[in-house]
């Protein structure tokens, strides 16, 4: 299984709408996914959309650690998704795609979610905390959506190294702020 090359901000296939899988039990579909959960892992990641491995199509990968309901990896073909609460908190998020930086996201903190496995098998979740930002992250790719475009404040959106010292005594004024919104 080869680890697969990673689009990075400003690839066209990450600004489009992702097609729907006609048949997700395509075994190419699985093979895809196998690809994609070994680049996930190889790169850190926490998940990781097709378009991102500049394949435009509606399939994602994720590991949920901190559910203890879902726990592994999950794969998902054609999810559909709703946001259950018009509250935003702020957290943030990296993405493999956007290498070496931070940015402070404000998140739905519950979302239901359905789709298919690659075995054909139904998805049907309602989710929240880290769970869901992370499935609002890998979605947004489906839909050409990158976490930068989700931010209220690009101050906040910096590298690593320095997020790593000045970030966290921000972040919670910052996350504060957002919740009371
Ligand atoms: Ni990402």
């Amino acid at each position: 299984m080869p680890i697969l090359k990673i689009a990075r901000m400003g690839h066209p296939v990450l600004g489009r709408r992702a097609e729907e899988v006609p048949d997700p039990t395509l075994p190419g579909v699985r093979r895809l996914v196998d690809d994609m959960i070994e680049t996930m892992h190889d790169a850190g990641g926490r998940g990781l959309a097709a378009p991102q491995v500049h394949v435009p199509l509606r399939v994602a990968v994720f590991i949920t650690p901190e559910d203890p309901d879902y726990e592994g990896v999950t794969a998902i073909v054609n999810p559909v998704w709703e946001l259950l609460t018009d509250e935003r908190v702020a957290g943030w998020e990296g993405c493999l795609s956007v290498p070496e930086m931070r940015g402070l996201v404000p998140r739905a903190p519950k979302v239901r979610y359905t789709g298919v496995t690659p075995e054909g098998e139904t998805i049907d979740r309602t989710v929240t905390g880290m769970h869901a930002v992370v499935v609002q992250h890998e979605f947004d790719h489906l839909d050409g959506i990158l976490y930068p475009q989700r931010m209220d404040d690009l101050k906040l959106l910096i590298f690593e190294s320095e997020w790593r010292w000045y970030a966290p005594r921000e972040a919670e004024g910052a996350a504060d702020d957002a919740a009371q919104e």
